[in-house]
């Protein structure tokens, strides 16, 4: 299958590629409403699940899993491959349990305020690039049910725009993140909570 991807997106190894599980798929966009019909059972998922915590690496995986699991067979387990951005793959599980133990401490000693908590705790999460792929949506997802279930509070609009695609609001997202990357968070901050449709 050829895959032309969105700017700033993870490409792909072969043996990832192997992993597709519905052989018949042929475009980019064929894999996007496969990805995005998983993504909808998910959130199905979301809504009856059992409420445990969410600040684990169990549940991290098994929301990957949920949104992923019927087109990639990788879904839900770390990657074992380097990648264009990301943590060295052998890290990914200390760098996943400091985060969690840095993002209870913030809530609990009210380190920043709750977005800025969600924003880091977003950066973060893309930052390590735990998974082969999928990470964008995943970590946006787990940062708007962390908002919803451990601050209590409404989550990011996330500029109301499909970003999961080339748009605007997409190019802006990178370009807050790649900020965000060297320790400032205003551009991010400002992003998440924004929403142009308003403009
Ligand atoms: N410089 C960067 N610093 C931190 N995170 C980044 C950077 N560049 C890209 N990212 C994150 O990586 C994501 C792309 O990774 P990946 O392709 O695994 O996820 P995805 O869900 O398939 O992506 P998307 O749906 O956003 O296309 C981006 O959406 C963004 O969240
Ligand atoms: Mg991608």
């Amino acid at each position: 299958m050829m895959i032309d991807y969105p700017q700033d997106a993870t490409p792909l190894d072969h043996d990832e590629i192997v992993g597709l599980k519905i052989l018949h798929i042929t475009t980019r966009e064929e894999l996007n409403r496969f990805e995005q019909d998983n993504i909808n059972e998910a959130m199905q998922w979301l809504v009856t699940r059992h409420k445990s915590d969410i600040l684990t690496e169990k549940f991290i995986k098994t929301l990957h899993n949920k949104m992923f699991g019927k087109v990639w067979r990788w879904a839900g387990s770390f990657r074992r491959s380097g990648k264009n951005i990301g943590v060295d793959w052998m890290q990914i599980p200390v760098h996943i349990h400091s985060l969690l133990a840095d993002v209870r401490y913030w809530v609990d000693r009210h380190t920043y305020p709750h977005n800025e908590i969600a924003v880091r705790f977003h950066h973060k999460l893309v930052w390590i690039h735990p998974f082969p792929n999928g990470n964008g949506r995943h970590a946006r997802l787990m940062t708007d049910i962390f908002m919803k279930t451990v601050l209590k509070q409404k989550p990011f609009s996330w500029d109301n725009e499909n970003i999961d695609i080339n748009t605007r609001a997409r190019s802006k997202y990178i370009a807050a993140l790649k900020k965000a990357d060297t320790g400032d968070y205003s551009t991010l901050m400002d992003f998440v909570q924004s929403n142009s449709k308003t403009f």
